[in-house]
């Protein structure tokens, strides 16, 4: 059955919330911490190894009321409810969009089609943790007896970002194998790692939903070129595995079908890392690791699909999410992991995110006349807090952000440990309270720049404390930003999981590739022309 296709701002709650906003838009949080001193108890969510506190954002009590009130009349317990038992919520594309299928605990049934779908997942999951456990064993072998050592995945978007992700994340849990991303079309991407690698030790795993993806296979055949310039046609299947819902031409590429892992297509590129995509994350980390992870993703699904929605946290953090783009028109938010090991955990939900709700054509087929997805952005602090964050501090724009931080270092390093989470906790503070003017007059010498020192404060933000980095910790983490899409997609009433928009660009660069071999530059506006012109007599020279 189809999701519900109602105009949220249609709704009586949405008016409700818009003369909420009215009342409250110009109160200071500062105010409304001072006024009440339980303030933070109200607003926090602690679940499992998580904390959540969303004290620090533009609302009351009343405001988690009518966001609440909202989501329920919105019907959005029966959406979730539609999106784990796989209806064709895909409606564009025809499809179930059941990756949480993919980490449900053995013994729960999926129904898709009629048919339980849990028994196959673990099939494959099976393949894929034995595969991952003789590769590290060494079981596994290179076609001249020779263990592995390197491992390539090539693919792009959600066959590249989330297993790069997640490898990086967990890259304290990881093995002696060596891990590596390829993605650009760039040449110079693949060839600076080709030349650093020996391809009797290395294995890739070409990674692509549909087996058709340009990128991908440009880079696929140009490693391919490179193994068969020291060995053999007969060595290749040792060394170049596939995952794919595209059997039939993984094989013609070389592939033998023994070493092809699939997916199904009611896996969305940008939610695959929990399938067969996560070949890569259960080499680097082990099994073990991989199921923890899965795991940990599982209970956030159950937290999700059975939590009040105002101790929900996917629901609440796309509420507040919202809350800010729709009343207070914010653009961006912006993601700030207090772990250098989440460096990537931004560009991943980017794809995520903007990939999934940039739409502006409802749920009927019409134009949207409000605002939609957000922009998503960021960087791991403190290098963020040196770079960008004056901009948050003190520039025009609001930007609602999400601070995540760990208890606990993976090192053990303590002294290191307490500056970090000295900079997150001194980050949400000096966003909340500003800087008084008046502190400021009395204690400055130079009165010129007293009102360049004033910070506004009042500026929204989450704070997810997590005790440690783990795989279980990341799985959870990720299914958090999972939901909220859904979440949000949902809400606003448009389609989440299809990426129609991606698709113009690949049709137009066909045309331009061919345009480049008949040099025939005269069939585009007057400006792609002179740049294909000037392309055209800059490599010739
Ligand atoms: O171009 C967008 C996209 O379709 C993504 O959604 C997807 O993750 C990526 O391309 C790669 O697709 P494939 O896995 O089929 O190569």
């Amino acid at each position: 059955m189809a999701l519900l296709a109602q105009n949220p701002t249609e709704t009586a709650s949405w008016k409700a919330l818009q003369n909420h906003f009215e009342e409250i838009k110009l109160q200071k949080m500062q105010n409304l911490f001072a006024d009440d001193e339980h303030r933070a108890e109200k607003f926090q969510i602690e679940w499992q190894d998580f904390f959540v506190d969303f004290s620090k954002n533009r609302i009351t009590g009343k405001t988690v009321k009518l966001l609440v009130d909202f989501a329920n009349e919105m019907n959005l317990a029966g959406g979730i409810k539609k999106y784990f038992d796989g209806d064709l919520i895909n409606q564009t594309e025809n499809r179930s969009v059941l990756h949480t299928a993919l980490r449900a605990p053995r013994g729960k049934s999926v129904l898709f089609e009629g048919l339980d779908i849990v028994p196959g997942i673990q099939e494959v999951k099976y393949r894929i943790k034995q595969f991952a456990s003789d590769l590290i064993s060494g079981n596994i072998k290179g076609y001249s007896g020779l263990e592995f050592t390197d491992i390539v995945n090539i693919g792009i978007g959600g066959s590249d970002l989330g297993p790069q992700m997640a490898v990086d994340a967990l890259h304290f849990y990881k093995n002696h194998l060596q891990m590596h991303f390829v993605s650009n079309i760039d040449g110079d991407h693949i060839h600076e790692l080709l030349s650093k690698l020996n391809p009797a030790t290395t294995l890739f795993i070409v990674v692509s939903k549909t087996f058709g993806t340009q990128e991908t296979l440009t880079n696929a055949t140009t490693a391919k070129d490179w193994f068969l310039e020291s060995t053999s046609v007969e060595a290749l299947p040792k060394h170049f595995v596939a995952v794919s819902t595209n059997e039939e031409a993984a094989m013609q590429f070389g592939v033998s079908q023994t070493n092809i892992f699939p997916m199904d297509n009611w896996v969305g590129g940008r939610f695959s890392l929990w399938s067969a995509v996560g070949l890569s994350i259960a080499i680097a980390v082990g099994p073990d690791n991989f199921e923890e992870f899965l795991e940990g993703a599982c209970e956030m699904d159950i937290h999700f699909a059975t939590t009040d929605f105002n101790q929900n946290i996917p629901v609440i953090l796309s509420l507040l999410s919202i809350w800010y783009n729709n009343f207070y028109g914010a653009e961006t938010e912006s993601i700030i992991p207090y772990s250098q090991y989440l460096d990537k955990f931004i560009p991943y939900l980017q794809q995520g995110i903007m990939e999934s709700n940039g739409k502006s054509i409802d749920r009927n087929g019409k134009s949207v006349e409000y605002q939609t997805g957000t922009i998503i952005w960021g960087g791991t602090g403190s290098n963020a807090q040196h770079a960008f964050f004056q901009l948050i501090h003190q520039g025009t724009k609001l930007i609602p952000v999400d601070f995540i931080g760990y208890s606990q270092p993976l090192h053990g390093n303590v002294e290191h440990h307490n500056i970090l989470m000295a900079n997150f906790f001194a980050q949400s503070e000096a966003l909340l309270n500003g800087r008084n003017l008046d502190d400021l007059k009395s204690s400055s010498e130079n009165w010129f720049a007293t009102p360049y020192k004033y910070f506004e404060g009042n500026k929204p933000t989450n704070t997810i404390l997590i005790k440690k980095l783990t795989p279980k910790s990341l799985g959870a983490l990720i299914a958090i930003y999972e939901h909220k899409i859904f979440v949000q997609g949902y809400l606003w009433n448009i389609f989440s999981f299809d990426q129609w928009g991606v698709e113009l660009g690949k049709e137009l660069a066909g045309n331009i590739l061919s345009d480049l071999e008949t040099r025939d530059f005269d069939n585009h506006d007057s400006s792609t022309s002179s740049l294909l012109k000037k392309f055209n007599s800059d490599r010739m020279s």
